[in-house]
């Protein structure tokens, strides 16, 4: 066990979410001096006191920032000014608040939504700014990716540690199902469930199949955070991902098959596909902190249906 974690009074925003619950339980075994995970109803983090008054309280060494405002395609289509401007806030005050509270190490989690739409593949770091993001997206991309340069502002004129890790599209266990919120993987479990269940001849599933995403564990995504916390202290961002490119239209048999529908595949071509493309390249993220995703893609699937099964009610709890 690194000694670094024992001396560290560890802060996790929206730790109770998805990502957060996961990045909990791998800093559980890590033992850090003290870990705190407050929800969003003791500190709403849209409110600059409040945040101020959260690091205040916590003294933290270690901010992890999690919290955030994230939805699937759907989502992001009803509801783009909300994400747009809880995403900006929330980014700017927790990081603002790092600073001026002399917090020694702040992670800011980016998105790949704020690559361009046509990025070539796979994403490599640099071609961030290439590009407007994918109109579905684009909102919550950009108010992320606002984070990244708040951040390197501050490290040159005020010599602030903190760090900018953008994982691929996340999959695992304790994911959100309400079909409100959802990401593809979660969506089309509960659809294919649900079509099984009832014996139902067909699916209707959005857009071509044409596009392509790739997708990291949960658990894998959270170990690569509490390696780049350690041991990574610099200005660039960095990819999360695995280098599988996954199209949609080869996806959704695979889950069909997984839960055991056997009816057919409609595609619903009125609905968007989002961004055509999805693949990052991890390999900053190896050579910085020395991180490689370990789950796979089987493996992680089967372990996200088994969950969903036997999580039904709390799958579809959160609906924003
Ligand atoms: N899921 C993905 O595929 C994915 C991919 C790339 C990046 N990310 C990033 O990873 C991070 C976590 O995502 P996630 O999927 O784990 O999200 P999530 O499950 O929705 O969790 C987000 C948490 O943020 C908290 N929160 C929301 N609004 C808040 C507010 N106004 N003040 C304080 N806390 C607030 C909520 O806390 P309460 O539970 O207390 O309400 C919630 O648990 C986000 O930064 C997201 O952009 C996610």
């Amino acid at each position: 066990m690194s000694e670094f974690w024992s001396t560290q009074r560890v802060l996790v925003t929206g730790g109770h979410g998805f990502l957060g619950s996961a990045v909990c339980r791998a800093l559980a075994t890590r033992q850090p001096a003290e870990l705190f995970s407050p929800r969003q109803s003791e500190y709403d983090l849209t409110k600059v006191e409040q945040a101020q008054a959260m690091i205040e309280r916590f003294r933290p060494d270690l901010i992890i920032h999690l919290a955030a405002s994230v939805g699937g395609i759907g989502a992001n289509r009803a509801r783009p000014a909300d994400l747009y401007l809880s995403n900006l806030l929330m980014g700017t005050y927790v990081l603002e608040q790092a600073r001026l509270q002399q917090v020694a190490k702040t992670v800011m989690i980016g998105t790949i939504c704020s690559y361009p739409k046509f990025t070539p593949v796979p994403f490599v770091e640099s071609s961030l700014w290439q590009g407007y993001p994918e109109e579905t997206n684009a909102p919550y991309g950009i108010a992320k990716l606002a984070q990244l340069v708040q951040l390197q502002a501050n490290r040159e004129q005020y010599g602030q540690s903190a760090i900018y890790l953008m994982p691929t599209n996340l999959y695992g266990p304790g994911d959100k199902f309400h079909p409100d919120i959802s990401h593809v993987i979660p969506a089309l479990i509960a659809k294919c469930v649900e079509a099984h269940e009832q014996g139902a001849d067909h699916i209707e599933v959005w857009g071509t199949g044409s596009a392509s995403r790739e997708f990291l564990y949960v658990e894998d995504a959270a170990e690569a955070i509490l390696l780049a916390s350690e041991h990574y202290d610099g200005a660039e961002p960095v990819n999360l991902g695995t280098h599988e490119e996954r199209p949609i239209k080869d996806l959704v048999p695979m889950i069909a098959e997984l839960v055991g529908f056997t009816g057919e595949i409609r595609w619903d071509t009125s609905k968007p596909d989002g961004q055509p493309r999805r693949c990052v390249d991890p390999s900053r993220a190896k050579a910085l902190f020395g991180f490689e995703a370990t789950t796979g893609f089987e493996t992680g699937l089967a372990a996200t249906l088994e969950w969903y099964l036997s999580h039904r009610e709390q799958a579809v709890e959160r609906t924003s």
